[in-house]
């Protein structure tokens, strides 16, 4: 390697691999940064950005590969090992001490990564650097970090790793947290510390954001670095093309033929999420008898709320939910399973210290199919253990185990076979697929056609195109909220039409003409 790149790029790792389990979260990466660039990670969710990201800090080993730091090869161990060699991270969630005050926190840090600054000089020091980057937290370097706003307590994570002199800047998912008027401040800070010298990187699954801040863009998909672009030859039809995939999808499953009768109707729905944000502005639309309906959402932009909602987990602020011409939107969760709709949440829904036979009828609130008069027929309950352990392939000794002791892949297919098997006439399922393995996945989209077979409605929610493009009858596509359109047929729709619609290309191209 010669002089002229060890100066130019600051960072660079190669060949970086990482697996967890049966995930490739990184295959072979190998990326370089140049000092004083804003270089964003984009990608879908589950790329692995986080994960470069967490071994570039030390939080995560590699499994393979190197870290070089100004073109030598580094060790990092830790953070600490990070934080030494200049690099620091701003977390996607704050570590911060709630009843401690700002300075208190950065010197806190600083004695953790034994960086030593005397109180006084400590004071002054996060001072001028709020001043010099404009954060506005001079006057209030003694309040508690329980009393700043989100976008506070982000500047706070800030000064930690600037008064600890990193001059490497890692932002995971920084806009997360922010609310909407806090992310011009935000993007005015990152702007500020580049001219400053400092070397940005900045992750994000938005590729408006992107655009917006970046010198260059690198994207992950699937664990592979698909490509860095600079910023200005880089356009949404590019990077999502590079996100999700060039392919053109000729294929859509079963097209859906039968007479409409409609089973869900959902008409201007609104709700917030859990920091009382909007999450779900004016969704309206139809479910009808034996289709498939997939929404296609990147994570963050209102699907889990609207499974809630449509659920009776989560308040509607607004709108109504029409379930076979019945008003729902006021019944509680229960009722609306005993009348046969069911959900299936990305998180485990099995109660771990209970048995498989005890779990494998979780779904039936009033255990009907099992009871007489109340008493339940443990036989019976135990054929319906059998029958799904053995439909599922539920890898088990057998059914008195309790399900905390079955393997990741076997208790998710116990946890499917006990939502299919409890037969409800409408299903919504959010990220079922998520890591399983292909076979169960497989069997699982057939188990789902075999449902529908016999007149169920599945809103299947995802964010793999291939997977919702192989399964679903008709598309909606979320973005920040709200329903920005409905393929009634996929056929002929490019995945990166939809790809761009899901990450706002559309508001983007809009608001562009708008000027
Ligand atoms: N600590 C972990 N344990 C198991 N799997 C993980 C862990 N961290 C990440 N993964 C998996 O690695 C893949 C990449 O994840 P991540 O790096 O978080 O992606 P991104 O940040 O791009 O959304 C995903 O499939 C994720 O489920
Ligand atoms: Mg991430």
């Amino acid at each position: 390697m010669n002089l002229d790149t060890r100066s130019d790029n600051i960072l660079e790792v190669r060949g970086i691999s990482k697996h967890f389990g049966k995930v490739q979260a990184l295959d072979e990466v190998s990326l370089a940064f140049r000092r004083g660039e804003i270089h964003t990670l984009l990608g879908e969710n589950g790329a692995g950005k986080t994960t470069l990201m967490n071994i570039i800090y030390g939080l995560y080993h590699r499994d393979s590969g190197q870290i070089l730091v100004e073109g030598e090869p580094k060790e990092i161990r830790d953070p600490r090992d990070a934080l030494h060699a200049g690099i620091g991270m701003v977390p996607q969630f704050f570590k911060l001490v709630q009843d401690m005050s700002v300075v208190e926190n950065v010197g806190l840090f600083l004695r953790e990564n034994r960086f030593l600054v005397r109180k006084k000089e400590l004071a002054e020091k996060v001072r001028s650097l709020s001043d010099l980057f404009g954060f506005g937290l001079e006057d209030r370097l003694n309040v508690e970090i329980a009393d700043l706003s989100e976008g506070e307590k982000q500047k706070v994570e800030i000064l930690k790793v600037l008064a600890l002199g990193s001059r490497i800047i890692l932002f995971d998912e920084a806009t997360n947290v922010l609310a909407p008027n806090e992310l011009d401040s935000f993007e005015r800070v990152i702007k500020e510390m580049n001219r400053e010298g400092y070397t940005i990187v900045f992750i994000t699954h938005r590729l408006q954001e992107a655009l917006e801040v970046s010198d260059r863009i690198s994207v992950f998909r699937k664990g592979k670095l698909v490509g860095t672009l600079d910023a200005k030859e880089a356009d949404y039809n590019r990077l999502t093309m590079m996100m999700v995939g060039t392919e053109f999808a000729h294929r859509f499953a079963t097209i859906y033929e039968g007479k409409k009768e409609t089973v869900l109707s959902v008409s201007a729905l609104s709700a917030l999420d859990d920091r009382g944000l909007p999450a779900l502005q004016k969704v309206s639309f139809e479910l009808y008898a034996g289709e498939i309906a997939g929404v296609a959402a990147i994570e963050g932009n209102g699907s889990s709320q609207l499974a809630e909602v449509l659920m009776g987990l989560r308040p509607a602020t607004e709108g109504g939910i029409r379930y076979r011409g019945r008003d729902i939107t006021g019944l509680p969760c229960h009722a609306r399973m005993r009348q046969g709709i069911n959900y299936i949440p990305s998180a485990n829904t099995l109660v771990p210290l209970f048995s498989i036979r005890k779990n494998s009828i979780l779904d039936y609130p009033e255990k009907t199919p099992f009871s007489r008069r109340g008493i339940l027929n443990w036989r019976e309950v135990s054929d319906h253990a059998e029958k799904i352990v053995r439909t599922y392939n539920v890898q088990t000794p057998g059914i008195y185990l309790p399900a905390v002791k079955l393997s990741g892949g076997n208790r998710q297919r116990l946890a499917l076979g006990r939502k299919i098997e409890a037969c409800p006439r409408l299903m919504i399922a959010y990220h079922p697929t998520k890591g399983l393995d292909i076979n169960s996945q497989e069997f699982f989209y057939s188990k789902l056609a075999e449902m529908t077979l016999s007149g169920a409605t599945i809103l299947f929610m995802g964010t793999d195109l291939d997977e919702l493009y192989k399964i679903c009858n008709r598309l909606f596509v979320l973005y920040r909220g709200e329903l920005v359109r409905v393929f009634d047929d996929l056929a002929g729709v490019s995945k990166l039409d939809v790809g761009v619609l899901m990450t706002g290309g559309v508001t983007y191209a809009k608001k562009a003409s708008d000027g």
